[in-house]
């Protein structure tokens, strides 16, 4: 299969449609970082998808007269033009697969369960979301599509607007790239480890401690471009896959030694990238290294599997099991709450995926 197995028919006769679906941010435990064009990732990863943490759109799709696409983004019911810039490339992007959307104009109204400025990155949860809004319309006029290509469609349109977002449609665990041990794997769509998971993995936590709420000063993008000409580019890409094998096994196996092991290393590899760019910049904070003692030292001490992870940016995902649950949160309230602005984290745990609404 090659992306011009996702590239859809035209109509004539447009199909007015209003459909609302929500979909989750996602945490990796293997990260990707650098692409190439277009939007295509350097190497595989995988990632827990969440369940608190939701983008919800709605789009209304009307016949557009002139026959020329074009639409209108607002989030939380205001317009906003500063994001048609981003929008703009992923339909641009997008456009050869669904050639369908010409005869629309489109309302899109989105908004995020997680606070306005959290640092959280929403890019994942709304490029899901709108890519499934987009599906549901290509279902209406193509009513034979079946669930899997659904899915898969999804993945592929949501990849084009954000790398991370292709692992936002299903759930609990979801992998992006084609590699040897898991033969229906792909570079094109994420799609679900699905019923070999290990049962510790079905209900893991997440608990994202909020370090620092602003925006941050190198975004992700910036921070993909600058894998380029990066002196250990093409080592990190070897390590992600070689961690990303391992974990396959760890999934089924439900090794949480080992899990951890991954995971922080991980972490720590991504920023350590960020660190020897050039120019070179950090994203972490003096608080965030604090967490990663404190966390080192409960775990020393309790033997309790608790771990992190980063993405990029300063706030510290806490991953634990269920059975964990009381423990950890009462060691996060008790010496971790103070290293969070205005003392704010979020409880989140592992999710089944995007949802009509
Ligand atoms: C560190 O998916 O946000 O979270 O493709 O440019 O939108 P774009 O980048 P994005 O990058 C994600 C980076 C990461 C790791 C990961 O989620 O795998």
């Amino acid at each position: 299969m090659d992306e011009t197995h996702f590239i859809s028919s035209t109509t004539n006769s447009p199909v007015p449609l209003t459909t609302r679906w929500e979909a989750p941010s996602n945490i990796a435990l293997v990260k990707y970082w650098g692409k190439t064009d277009p939007q295509l990732p350097k190497n595989s990863s995988l990632s827990f998808t969440l369940s608190s943490s939701v983008t919800t759109t709605e789009v209304e799709f009307k016949a557009n007269n002139k026959k020329t696409f074009e639409f209108e983004f607002y989030f939380e019911g205001v317009l906003k033009p500063d994001f048609h810039p981003k929008l703009n490339s992923f339909f641009k992007r997008i456009h050869h697969y669904i050639p369908w959307i010409a005869l629309y104009s489109l309302k899109i109204n989105s908004h995020n369960s997680f606070p306005h400025s959290s640092g959280i990155a929403s890019s994942a949860s709304a490029m899901a979301a709108l890519s499934m809004c987009i599906m549901d319309m290509e279902k209406t006029l193509f009513p034979e599509t079946t669930a899997a290509e659904f899915y898969r469609k999804a993945s592929f349109l949501a990849r084009l607007g954000s790398g991370s977002a292709a692992r936002s449609i299903e759930g609990p665990v979801t992998l992006w790239g084609k590699n040897t041990p898991q033969e229906s794997s792909s570079d094109l769509y994420a799609s679900s480890f699905g019923n070999q998971l290990h049962s510790v993995f079905t209900a893991y936590q997440d608990t994202i401690l909020l370090v620092d709420k602003g925006s941050k000063a190198v975004s992700s993008t910036q921070g993909h471009q600058l894998m380029h000409n990066h002196p250990f580019a093409e080592q990190r890409f070897v390590q992600a896959e070689t961690n990303l094998e391992r974990l396959l096994v760890v999934m089924q196996s439900g090794n949480l030694d080992e899990f951890i092991s991954i995971v922080e290393t991980e972490a720590l590899s991504l920023h350590a990238m960020m660190m020897t760019s050039n120019p070179y910049f950090i994203l972490m904070q003096p608080n965030t290294l604090k967490i990663i003692q404190k966390v080192w030292d409960f775990r020393k001490q309790t033997q309790i599997p608790l771990c992190f992870t980063l993405d990029a940016g300063a706030n510290v995902h806490l991953l634990y099991p269920q059975s964990n649950k009381k423990e950890v949160r009462t060691f996060i309230a008790d010496h971790l709450a103070v290293y969070c602005e205005q003392g704010q984290y979020l409880f989140d745990e592992v999710g089944s995926g995007a949802k009509k609404v």
